[in-house]
Protein backbone atom coordinates (compact mmCIF):
# COMPACT_ATOMS: atom_id res chain seq x y z
CA UNK A 1 0.00 0.00 0.00
CA UNK A 2 2.77 2.72 0.94
CA UNK A 3 4.54 3.57 -1.97
CA UNK A 4 6.05 6.28 -2.54
CA UNK A 5 4.18 9.82 -4.61
CA UNK A 6 4.27 13.29 -5.75
CA UNK A 7 3.00 15.83 -3.69
CA UNK A 8 2.50 19.10 -4.08
CA UNK A 9 2.55 21.82 -1.10
CA UNK A 10 2.44 25.41 -0.61
CA UNK A 11 4.65 27.95 -0.99
CA UNK A 12 8.66 27.49 -0.07
CA UNK A 13 7.67 28.39 3.44
CA UNK A 14 5.23 25.94 3.67
CA UNK A 15 2.29 28.38 4.14
CA UNK A 16 -1.28 28.78 2.35
CA UNK A 17 -2.56 32.09 2.20
CA UNK A 18 -6.08 31.51 2.51
CA UNK A 19 -8.43 33.99 4.11
CA UNK A 20 -11.81 32.31 3.70
CA UNK A 21 -9.90 29.66 5.81
CA UNK A 22 -8.37 32.01 8.34
CA UNK A 23 -12.18 33.49 9.34
CA UNK A 24 -13.55 30.13 9.74
CA UNK A 25 -10.33 28.69 12.02
CA UNK A 26 -11.03 32.16 14.16
CA UNK A 27 -12.79 30.71 17.31
CA UNK A 28 -10.47 27.44 17.80
CA UNK A 29 -7.43 29.51 16.19
CA UNK A 30 -7.69 31.91 18.97
CA UNK A 31 -7.56 28.77 21.31
CA UNK A 32 -4.49 27.20 19.64
CA UNK A 33 -2.48 29.94 18.33
CA UNK A 34 -2.49 30.86 21.89
CA UNK A 35 1.60 29.98 23.90
CA UNK A 36 -0.74 28.94 26.90
CA UNK A 37 -2.26 25.83 24.45
CA UNK A 38 1.35 25.02 24.12
CA UNK A 39 2.93 25.03 27.15
CA UNK A 40 0.14 22.61 28.65
CA UNK A 41 0.35 20.21 25.80
CA UNK A 42 4.33 20.05 26.76
CA UNK A 43 3.55 19.83 29.97
CA UNK A 44 0.84 16.51 29.66
CA UNK A 45 2.13 15.07 26.67
CA UNK A 46 6.13 13.33 27.32
CA UNK A 47 7.57 12.38 23.95
CA UNK A 48 7.77 8.81 24.96
CA UNK A 49 4.07 9.15 24.85
CA UNK A 50 3.43 10.92 22.10
CA UNK A 51 5.83 8.95 20.25
CA UNK A 52 4.38 5.16 21.50
CA UNK A 53 0.49 6.81 20.08
CA UNK A 54 2.48 7.69 16.73
CA UNK A 55 3.66 4.21 16.26
CA UNK A 56 0.47 2.53 17.29
CA UNK A 57 -1.57 4.84 14.29
CA UNK A 58 1.43 3.87 12.13
CA UNK A 59 0.68 0.76 12.38
CA UNK A 60 -3.28 0.93 12.20
CA UNK A 61 -2.81 2.90 9.58
CA UNK A 62 -0.86 -0.57 8.10
CA UNK A 63 2.31 1.95 7.18
CA UNK A 64 5.14 -0.18 5.65
CA UNK A 65 9.21 1.36 5.55
CA UNK A 66 9.23 4.93 3.75
CA UNK A 67 5.07 5.19 3.58
CA UNK A 68 4.07 8.78 3.14
CA UNK A 69 2.04 10.14 5.91
CA UNK A 70 -0.28 13.66 6.06
CA UNK A 71 -0.63 14.25 9.52
CA UNK A 72 -3.79 16.66 9.51
CA UNK A 73 -3.95 18.16 12.88
CA UNK A 74 -0.28 18.02 13.38
CA UNK A 75 -0.34 20.67 16.32
CA UNK A 76 3.26 20.71 17.95
CA UNK A 77 4.56 18.06 15.86
CA UNK A 78 4.85 15.69 18.77
CA UNK A 79 3.27 12.46 16.71
CA UNK A 80 4.89 13.97 13.42
CA UNK A 81 8.40 14.41 14.71
CA UNK A 82 9.03 10.56 15.54
CA UNK A 83 7.75 9.08 13.14
CA UNK A 84 9.89 10.98 10.43
CA UNK A 85 12.76 9.77 13.13
CA UNK A 86 11.24 6.39 12.20
CA UNK A 87 12.16 6.67 8.45
CA UNK A 88 8.45 7.27 7.85
CA UNK A 89 7.75 10.90 4.97
CA UNK A 90 5.67 12.78 7.36
CA UNK A 91 3.98 16.03 6.03
CA UNK A 92 2.04 17.97 8.94
CA UNK A 93 -0.62 20.18 8.52
CA UNK A 94 -2.21 22.47 11.25
CA UNK A 95 -3.99 26.09 10.85
CA UNK A 96 -1.98 27.04 13.98
CA UNK A 97 1.21 29.40 13.42
CA UNK A 98 2.32 29.06 16.32
CA UNK A 99 2.20 25.74 17.24
CA UNK A 100 3.99 24.86 13.60
CA UNK A 101 6.74 27.22 14.54
CA UNK A 102 6.78 24.55 17.24
CA UNK A 103 6.81 22.12 15.25
CA UNK A 104 9.79 23.17 12.86
CA UNK A 105 11.90 23.87 16.10
CA UNK A 106 11.21 20.26 17.36
CA UNK A 107 12.19 18.91 13.85
CA UNK A 108 15.40 20.85 13.92
CA UNK A 109 17.10 20.81 10.25
CA UNK A 110 15.88 17.04 9.81
CA UNK A 111 14.55 16.42 5.94
CA UNK A 112 11.55 15.25 7.21
CA UNK A 113 8.83 15.93 8.77
CA UNK A 114 7.71 18.87 5.70
CA UNK A 115 5.24 21.35 7.79
CA UNK A 116 2.59 23.21 6.08
CA UNK A 117 -0.06 25.38 7.18
CA UNK A 118 -3.76 25.30 5.69
CA UNK A 119 -7.07 24.05 6.56
CA UNK A 120 -7.50 20.29 6.39
CA UNK A 121 -10.94 21.27 4.81
CA UNK A 122 -9.20 22.08 1.90
CA UNK A 123 -6.04 20.48 1.18
CA UNK A 124 -3.02 21.66 -0.79
CA UNK A 125 -2.09 18.30 -2.31
CA UNK A 126 -2.76 16.15 -5.33
CA UNK A 127 -5.16 13.59 -5.32
CA UNK A 128 -3.85 9.87 -4.12
CA UNK A 129 -0.76 11.32 -2.57
CA UNK A 130 -0.78 10.47 0.55
CA UNK A 131 -0.75 6.23 2.17
CA UNK A 132 -1.71 7.23 5.30
CA UNK A 133 -3.62 10.14 7.16
CA UNK A 134 -3.64 9.82 10.90
CA UNK A 135 -5.80 13.04 12.33
CA UNK A 136 -5.05 12.71 16.31
CA UNK A 137 -5.20 13.90 19.80
CA UNK A 138 -8.96 15.09 19.02
CA UNK A 139 -8.06 17.41 16.11
CA UNK A 140 -11.17 17.27 14.52
CA UNK A 141 -14.55 18.45 15.57
CA UNK A 142 -14.20 22.53 15.70
CA UNK A 143 -15.81 23.03 12.46
CA UNK A 144 -19.16 21.76 13.04
CA UNK A 145 -20.79 18.65 11.17
CA UNK A 146 -20.56 20.16 7.69
CA UNK A 147 -16.48 21.32 8.35
CA UNK A 148 -15.96 17.86 9.94
CA UNK A 149 -17.13 15.79 6.97
CA UNK A 150 -15.53 18.46 4.31
CA UNK A 151 -12.16 17.24 6.21
CA UNK A 152 -13.02 13.84 5.76
CA UNK A 153 -13.43 13.68 1.90
CA UNK A 154 -10.27 15.51 1.56
CA UNK A 155 -8.61 12.96 3.78
CA UNK A 156 -10.21 10.34 0.77
CA UNK A 157 -9.45 12.47 -1.76
CA UNK A 158 -5.34 12.65 -0.55
CA UNK A 159 -5.05 8.55 -0.05
CA UNK A 160 -4.05 6.43 -2.38
CA UNK A 161 -7.19 3.99 -2.63
CA UNK A 162 -6.82 0.96 -0.02
CA UNK A 163 -4.81 3.68 2.09
CA UNK A 164 -6.01 4.11 5.54
CA UNK A 165 -7.30 6.88 7.97
CA UNK A 166 -6.72 6.77 11.64
CA UNK A 167 -8.83 9.13 13.67
CA UNK A 168 -8.21 9.09 17.00
CA UNK A 169 -10.72 11.82 19.12
CA UNK A 170 -12.42 12.50 22.70
CA UNK A 171 -15.60 9.96 22.94
CA UNK A 172 -18.80 10.77 23.36
CA UNK A 173 -19.01 8.25 26.16
CA UNK A 174 -16.58 10.55 28.10
CA UNK A 175 -18.92 13.34 28.17
CA UNK A 176 -20.01 13.49 31.69
CA UNK A 177 -18.14 10.60 33.01
CA UNK A 178 -14.03 11.20 32.49
CA UNK A 179 -15.17 14.60 31.17
CA UNK A 180 -16.66 16.24 34.04
CA UNK A 181 -17.88 19.91 34.44
CA UNK A 182 -14.92 21.17 36.70
CA UNK A 183 -11.63 19.80 36.81
CA UNK A 184 -8.16 20.59 37.56
CA UNK A 185 -4.87 19.17 36.11
CA UNK A 186 -1.64 20.17 38.05
CA UNK A 187 0.92 20.95 35.47
CA UNK A 188 4.33 19.33 36.11
CA UNK A 189 6.36 22.10 36.12
CA UNK A 190 4.46 23.80 39.07
CA UNK A 191 1.23 25.18 37.31
CA UNK A 192 -2.21 24.31 37.18
CA UNK A 193 -5.00 23.78 34.62
CA UNK A 194 -8.59 24.76 35.54
CA UNK A 195 -10.76 23.61 33.24
CA UNK A 196 -14.88 24.79 33.23
CA UNK A 197 -17.04 22.58 30.53
CA UNK A 198 -20.84 22.56 29.62
CA UNK A 199 -22.37 20.04 27.18
CA UNK A 200 -24.97 20.29 24.88
CA UNK A 201 -25.96 16.74 24.54
CA UNK A 202 -28.34 17.43 21.83
CA UNK A 203 -26.10 18.49 19.73
CA UNK A 204 -23.59 16.76 21.02
CA UNK A 205 -21.05 19.56 21.44
CA UNK A 206 -18.50 20.40 24.50
CA UNK A 207 -17.47 24.08 25.37
CA UNK A 208 -14.42 24.16 27.46
CA UNK A 209 -12.76 27.25 28.95
CA UNK A 210 -9.16 26.57 30.26
CA UNK A 211 -7.19 28.73 32.93
CA UNK A 212 -3.81 28.14 33.08
CA UNK A 213 -2.35 29.50 36.50
CA UNK A 214 1.58 29.15 35.94
CA UNK A 215 2.87 32.37 37.25
CA UNK A 216 3.50 33.78 34.21
CA UNK A 217 0.76 36.96 34.27
CA UNK A 218 -2.67 35.77 32.41
CA UNK A 219 -4.89 33.12 33.73
CA UNK A 220 -7.68 34.63 31.64
CA UNK A 221 -10.00 32.15 30.26
CA UNK A 222 -9.39 30.60 26.72
CA UNK A 223 -12.49 28.69 25.41
CA UNK A 224 -13.16 26.55 22.21
CA UNK A 225 -16.33 24.10 21.28
CA UNK A 226 -15.66 21.10 20.00
CA UNK A 227 -17.89 18.43 18.21
CA UNK A 228 -17.80 15.47 20.24
CA UNK A 229 -18.96 11.88 18.22
CA UNK A 230 -20.14 9.07 19.44
CA UNK A 231 -18.64 5.65 17.71
CA UNK A 232 -21.80 5.52 15.22
CA UNK A 233 -22.04 9.00 14.22
CA UNK A 234 -18.66 8.67 13.26
CA UNK A 235 -18.47 5.78 11.42
CA UNK A 236 -21.30 7.09 9.48
CA UNK A 237 -19.44 10.20 8.95
CA UNK A 238 -16.42 8.33 7.07
CA UNK A 239 -18.80 6.27 5.06
CA UNK A 240 -19.93 9.10 3.98
CA UNK A 241 -16.62 10.53 2.79
CA UNK A 242 -15.82 7.53 0.95
CA UNK A 243 -13.95 5.03 3.52
CA UNK A 244 -14.80 1.68 4.66
CA UNK A 245 -14.72 0.99 8.38
CA UNK A 246 -12.32 -1.83 9.44
CA UNK A 247 -11.24 -0.80 12.94
CA UNK A 248 -13.03 0.56 16.47
CA UNK A 249 -10.59 0.46 19.18
CA UNK A 250 -10.17 2.43 23.03
CA UNK A 251 -6.59 3.30 21.97
CA UNK A 252 -3.86 3.39 19.46
CA UNK A 253 -2.97 0.29 20.50
CA UNK A 254 -5.45 -0.98 19.00
CA UNK A 255 -7.08 -2.69 22.01
CA UNK A 256 -10.37 -2.88 23.41
CA UNK A 257 -13.66 -1.20 22.85
CA UNK A 258 -14.22 3.01 23.41
CA UNK A 259 -16.18 3.30 26.91
CA UNK A 260 -16.92 6.31 28.95
CA UNK A 261 -13.12 6.48 30.14
CA UNK A 262 -11.33 6.18 26.75
CA UNK A 263 -10.84 8.05 23.47
CA UNK A 264 -12.54 6.79 20.40
CA UNK A 265 -10.07 5.42 17.58
CA UNK A 266 -11.51 4.78 13.85
CA UNK A 267 -9.41 3.00 11.15
CA UNK A 268 -11.25 3.68 7.54
CA UNK A 269 -9.91 2.38 4.54
CA UNK A 270 -9.88 4.60 1.59
CA UNK A 271 -12.66 2.94 -0.62
CA UNK A 272 -12.12 2.37 -4.63
CA UNK A 273 -13.63 5.22 -6.61
CA UNK A 274 -16.55 4.77 -7.32
CA UNK A 275 -17.39 2.51 -4.34
CA UNK A 276 -17.46 4.86 -1.48
CA UNK A 277 -21.12 6.66 -0.54
CA UNK A 278 -19.96 9.76 -0.46
CA UNK A 279 -17.36 10.04 -3.15
CA UNK A 280 -17.38 12.81 -5.92
CA UNK A 281 -20.01 14.96 -4.14
C1 LIG B 1 -6.17 19.27 20.24
S1 LIG B 1 -5.02 19.76 19.06
C2 LIG B 1 -4.20 18.24 18.65
C3 LIG B 1 -2.89 18.46 17.94
C4 LIG B 1 -2.05 17.20 17.71
N1 LIG B 1 -2.67 16.31 16.77
C5 LIG B 1 -1.78 16.53 19.03
O1 LIG B 1 -2.22 15.39 19.22
O2 LIG B 1 -1.13 17.15 19.87
C6 LIG B 1 -6.01 20.09 17.64
C7 LIG B 1 -5.21 20.62 16.48
O3 LIG B 1 -6.04 20.73 15.33
C8 LIG B 1 -5.66 21.91 14.65
N2 LIG B 1 -6.78 22.27 13.79
C9 LIG B 1 -8.05 22.58 14.18
N3 LIG B 1 -8.80 22.85 13.10
C10 LIG B 1 -7.99 22.69 12.00
C11 LIG B 1 -8.19 22.84 10.60
N4 LIG B 1 -9.36 23.20 10.08
N5 LIG B 1 -7.14 22.58 9.78
C12 LIG B 1 -5.94 22.23 10.28
N6 LIG B 1 -5.70 22.09 11.60
C13 LIG B 1 -6.72 22.33 12.45
C14 LIG B 1 -5.36 22.90 15.74
O4 LIG B 1 -4.62 24.00 15.31
C15 LIG B 1 -4.61 22.00 16.72
O5 LIG B 1 -3.25 21.95 16.44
Amino acid sequence: MCSSHNLIASDKRGIVHDMAMEQAMAPAARFFDDDRYLRTVVAEKPPAKSAAEAHGAARLAGCRAGALILDAGCGNGRHAVPLARAGYRVVGLDSSGVLLAAARRAARDDLWPHFVRGSYTKLEFEAAAFDAVLCLGTSLGYLGDDGDLAALREFRRVLVPGGRLVVETLHRGEIGARLREHEERPLGYGGTLRVERRFDRARGVMREAQRLEDGTGDASPRTYELRVYGGDELRRMLEGAGFVVTGCYASLDGEGEPSSTTPLVLVGEAAAPGCGSGLGQ
